[in-house]
């Protein structure tokens, strides 16, 4: 895995990356997905979300968080009163890993190595938004911001300062999915919007 870093343009602009990002062969997974799920969203946003990588209805139809979690993150983000439009919206990894199972594809977690490889996107991509607050939906995003491993429940509620930046981490919005009871899922959803609130304040 040679890393992304070759395909990344010099120039810290969008709509280049978007277009480069598709030509990436930094790591095995463009093999198998549809296509690469670049970043979304205002261009000078002052919070940028990160989540893990695409999912299947993502690598279909090429934009982030636009299946079952994207509409548990649109919840959470109307209940934080943050607007969708004015927020950056990406992924650690911007192909799909995925494992079929007869006609579906099950999400796979990329791995380190795949979370390095990529990691050159969304520094840049960072970079040029250069955001007050990256909030990490998850796990995988905190680690591919921090470099280190990240236990989002002991971790969550303070803002961390790392590198120059301001970090909030959060729940992943697929773990939201995977609560049966409705009352559970209402009460993560609740717990979501309050760290996307804190991010919102720590940013202005
Ligand atoms: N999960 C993610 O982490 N990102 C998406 O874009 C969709 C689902
Ligand atoms: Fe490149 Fe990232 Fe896709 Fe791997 S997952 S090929 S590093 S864009």
């Amino acid at each position: 895995r040679p890393g992304a870093q070759a395909w990344v343009p010099e120039e810290p602009d969008l709509d280049l990356m978007r277009a480069a990002v598709q030509g990436c062969r930094g790591c095995e997974l463009w093999r198998e997905a549809t296509q690469a799920v670049f970043g979304e969203g205002a261009p000078a946003a002052r919070l940028i979300l990160v989540g893990e990588q695409p999912g299947d209805r993502e690598d279909l139809e090429g934009e982030p968080f636009v299946g079952p979690a994207g509409r548990v993150l649109a919840q959470a983000l109307v209940a934080a009163g943050i607007d969708r439009a004015d927020v950056y919206v990406t992924n650690a990894v911007k192909h799909f890993r995925f494992e079929e199972r007869g006609k579906r594809r099950i999400h796979r977690r990329p791995d380190a190595g795949h979370i390095t490889a990529c990691r050159p996107w969304l520094e840049a991509e960072v970079a040029a938004v250069d955001p007050d607050v990256v909030v990490c939906l998850g796990a995988t995003a905190a680690r591919a911001v921090l470099g280190r491993f990240v236990k989002i429940g002991a971790e969550r509620g303070t803002p961390i300062e790392s590198g120059g930046r301001t970090t909030v981490v959060s729940i992943h919005p697929s773990a939201v999915l995977r609560l049966r009871d409705s009352g559970e899922r209402s009460e993560a959803i609740a717990g979501l919007a309050a760290d996307l609130r804190l991010a919102a304040q720590v940013a202005r």
